[in-house]
């Protein structure tokens, strides 16, 4: 009996591309080939690649230098590079690095296994074309038995002008109500207790699928899924990212507070809190339309928490206007924001300007912006001490064993004293006895442990 081939996939980049990874480990499962953790001992090597900013980029290339020399000893090493890198160089990839074997764009990627018969057949694939995502009947290798991605929507049809998103992952695609519910069921049945549904813009849900409802509005929009999927036995939580101001809507909030199962946590990225700024991006809202959505969701759930995106030192930024993103940061309170200084990325329009900000610049915005967030995260945080939270047991401690970790329904990183094999999946009622800027500490109320 011949030995089974054994893959290693690396993910770099959001939650699509984790996602993704996950479909693609349980195609090669699914082929026979059996996971390794060492990219080293791999006789399959997929990098699963991000372009968003040019540091996530070299990254890859770092790593293919490594395979391509190991393939010179071991030529039956099959090496892919699939993702938005992938979509975004294409052949390109070819001639820096000859030894690949698979060029696949995210589109591309329930399409493994065809492709790699290709690749078996002896040939060299390069699989970038644009094309309708068929709906996938592997399953994935999912990470957590927990917690699930769910992609509703693939794609980004905005024009940003900073970003390579909708280059690289191609035009918008809903996926039907039906078939979401049908995973969300599938997982129930496999003991996952929460689900995070997944867009590029979420918002989008529905735009591109059929039909409107008698006043005229979509016949497919992310509330109507919401109220549609709830109900889905087993599931207990229900999150959904990104969200994105411009489409934002009231109607999705009242869900939100409507429906038990859906988490109080919104990520809503505001880039800047500039105007004009926004305008050079693109973004299609104001900062006063942002902070009206902030106010809408505090006075429907005034504990909501809040999460976003910012970038610093866009083209052109004046000092004045990155103080307008301080002073946005300063009075919004987030509960955790991730912050960038602006990478130009080739094919976007803002790459193009002449009116590009120096690295000093970029980097003394963004250490002042991150100090801001910290300390705010750091008030943010203060509201929890003492309280009672709901935590959704995932993993143990990987610093403590003693200790169990989950989040709360806010998204908050939440550790306590257990023991995994008892409290993995469950939702456990802990007292927060310590508070960090992103993370809390409790002890377990016993009598409220839920199944
Ligand atoms: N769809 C989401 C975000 C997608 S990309 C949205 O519309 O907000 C994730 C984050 O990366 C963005 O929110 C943005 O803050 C950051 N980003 C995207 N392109 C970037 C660039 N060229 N330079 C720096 N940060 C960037
Ligand atoms: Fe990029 Fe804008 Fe689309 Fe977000 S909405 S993925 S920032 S183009
Ligand atoms: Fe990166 Fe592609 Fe996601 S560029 S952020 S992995 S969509």
């Amino acid at each position: 009996m011949t030995k089974p081939r054994q893959y290693h996939i690396t993910t770099f980049g959001c939650q699509m591309n984790k996602a993704d990874s996950e479909r693609m480990a349980g195609i090669l499962e699914d082929m026979g080939y059996l996971f390794t953790e060492d990219p080293y001992n791999a006789d399959l090597v997929l990098y699963n690649t991000c372009t968003i900013r040019d540091n996530a980029e070299q990254k890859v290339y770092s790593y293919l230098g490594r395979q391509a020399k190991r393939k010179q000893t071991k030529p039956d090493l099959t090496l892919i590079v699939a993702g938005c890198v992938a979509q975004q160089e294409g052949e390109s990839l070819l001639r820096r690095v000859p030894e690949l074997d698979l060029i696949m764009g995210p589109q591309h990627a329930n399409r493994l296994q065809e492709l790699l018969e290709q690749v078996d057949a002896g040939n060299q694939i390069v699989a970038t074309e644009p094309i309708h995502i068929v709906e996938d009947i592997t399953k994935p290798r999912r990470d957590s038995t927990v917690t699930a991605w769910v992609n509703v929507i693939y794609g980004c049809n905005e024009h940003c002008t900073y970003c390579v998103v909708p280059g690289v992952r191609g035009t918008e695609q809903s996926r039907y109500p039906e078939a979401i519910r049908a995973e969300m069921e599938d997982l129930a049945r496999q003991g996952f207790k929460e689900v995070t549904l997944l867009g590029q813009n979420i918002d989008a849900y529905g735009r591109d699928l059929p039909g409107t409802t008698p006043e005229g509005r979509n016949l497919y929009t992310l509330t109507d899924l919401l109220y549609y999927v709830h109900d889905v036995e087993g599931i207990e939580r229900i999150r959904f990212a990104t969200s994105h101001p411009r489409y934002f809507t009231e109607r999705l909030i009242k869900a939100c507070k409507d429906l038990p199962k859906v988490c109080e946590h919104f990520h809503i990225p505001f880039q800047s809190g500039d105007n004009e700024v926004l305008k050079a991006m693109r973004r299609g809202y104001t900062h006063e339309k942002y902070r009206r959505i902030i106010n809408m969701i505090r006075e429907y759930m005034p504990d909501a928490s809040i999460s976003a995106d910012a970038i610093v030192a866009f083209p052109g930024e004046t000092e004045e206007q990155f103080e307008n993103t301080l002073k946005l940061v300063d009075e919004i309170g987030f509960d955790q924001l991730n912050t960038a200084a602006y990478s130009p990325r080739p094919g976007t329009p803002a790459a193009t300007w002449d009116n590009q900000l120096s690295e000093e610049v970029k980097g003394d915005r963004l250490q002042r912006l991150n100090h801001l967030v910290s300390q705010k995260a750091a008030e943010r945080s203060q509201r929890y001490a003492g309280r009672i939270e709901e935590v959704l047991v995932e993993d143990q401690n990987p610093k403590n064993p003693s200790q169990v970790m989950g989040r709360t329904r806010g998204n908050r990183l939440t550790f306590f004293t257990g023991d995994i094999n008892e409290l993995k999946g469950k939702t456990v009622a802990v007292k927060i006895t310590e508070v960090r800027p992103f993370s809390l500490t409790g002890e377990p109320i016993e009598a409220l442990v839920t199944v």
